[in-house]
């Protein structure tokens, strides 16, 4: 079946028309993940361990979706996660999603392996923005990447702890995907079965790394896999006291994405983080770890009453959303959940999985019988299995 936007009611319809439109070793590179994929596969199927109880006769008319995190108010109680090389899907790439993100009230995050610059973001909208943040060995380009997002007024910055060596990702791996996409044989026969894509990116715009470019080649214009980028670019010394040192010269509010256990939950507080987003990288990195939605009620738990928790990952439905609420996260945020959308059809896909996700968590609101996230709580949810 051919698909077509206006056709695309949920997540998984919106990934078979990126499978349409992608070549094969960009869309695997998006869908894929580590090893086996058994922990990308539970962060959406532990949500169906869980049932919510809804209330009635609640007097459900008027919705108010809005939460508050790193100090930032949000239309919507799930953002755009940061996520790497959207050139490479669209070719309007973060141009696309931080507009679709504006016109839906809720937070962009901007990858420290984007393709747009930070400046150029900041110039065109006016809603909440996180910059995802990489430690880098060279401490030149980590500074000037602070200095970047400072000045182009971002509102937060995440430090990503959970890539201190690459995934083992086997479908990149099978595919010989590579930041850029090197040209062998066999890219070029899958280029040329997808010409829209190709005739954009041949011709269209140069590929770069916006913020890195002038620092490293690798992946800007030398091609590298992500894995060796993370293994060889990054600094695998990184420790706490790295983190609470960039806090300090980040002086905004400040996150650290990938936390999984309550006691570096605990020693997020001690360095007085504002955030922790509790993610596995979307299944990216270590297989077979924790999936966000199981872990996060014992860190809400433990933390919930100092620091924003927010959900990373997984989140297909709205009926996710509310019980990652339920469970004790503040809000969530997603990649895959926009980005096939970005891939299958720029701002407009974007605007439709967005639009999508609004829709469901209003209706699923109503249905639970509550009229703002304040009044989700663990009493609505029933775990099967424990
Ligand atoms: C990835 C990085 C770049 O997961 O975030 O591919």
């Amino acid at each position: 079946m051919f698909r077509q936007l206006k056709n695309c009611h949920n997540v998984d319809d919106l990934r078979l028309l990126a499978k349409q439109r992608l070549p094969g070793p960009i869309f695997h590179y998006i869908d894929g993940a580590a090893d086996d994929e058994v922990t990308y596969r539970r962060n959406t199927s532990a949500f169906e361990d869980c049932d919510l109880v809804p209330n009635v006769l609640a007097g459900v008319e008027n919705i108010d979706m809005s939460v508050t995190v790193m100090g930032q108010k949000l239309d919507l109680p799930i953002f755009c996660s940061p996520t790497a090389l959207q050139r490479l899907f669209h070719h309007d790439g973060e141009r696309a999603v931080a507009k679709a993100a504006e016109k839906f009230g809720t937070m962009f995050g901007v990858s420290a392996l984007g393709t747009v610059t930070l400046k150029e973001i900041g110039d065109i909208i006016s809603t909440p923005k996180l910059f995802q943040f990489y430690f880098h060995k060279d401490r030149g380009l980590n500074d000037a990447m602070v200095e970047r997002a400072q000045a182009a007024n971002f509102n937060a910055l995440a430090l990503t702890v959970d890539t201190i060596t690459g995934g083992n990702r086997e479908r990149d791996l099978y595919t010989g995907f590579t930041s850029p996409p090197k040209l062998t044989l066999k890219s070029l026969l899958s280029f040329a079965i997808h010409p829209g894509w190709a005739l954009n990116y041949f011709f269209g715009e140069a590929f770069e790394l916006a913020e890195l470019k002038d620092f490293v080649q690798q992946g800007s214009n030398v091609s590298v896999s992500i894995g060796d980028y993370f293994a060889n670019m990054l600094d695998q010394s990184m420790s706490w006291s790295d983190a609470e040192a960039l806090k300090a010269r980040w002086g905004g509010p400040f996150c650290l994405k990938g936390i999984m256990s309550v006691a570096d939950a605990k020693k997020a507080v001690d360095i007085g983080a504002d955030a922790i987003m509790i993610s596995n990288h979307g299944g990216r990195q270590l297989d077979g770890s924790r999936s966000p939605f199981d872990q996060i009620s014992e860190i809400s738990d433990a933390v919930g009453d100092k620091i924003d928790v927010i959900l990373d990952g997984g989140i297909r439905r709205g009926t996710h959303v509310l019980k990652a609420i339920a469970a004790g996260a503040k809000a969530c945020s997603g990649g895959r959940m926009y980005l096939y959308s970005l891939a299958a059809a720029g701002q407009p896909g974007v605007e439709k999985a967005l639009g999508n996700l609004k829709a469901e968590i209003q209706r699923d609101m109503k249905l639970l019988g509550v009229t703002s996230i304040s009044q989700i709580d663990r009493n609505m949810l029933r775990y099967r299995t424990r």
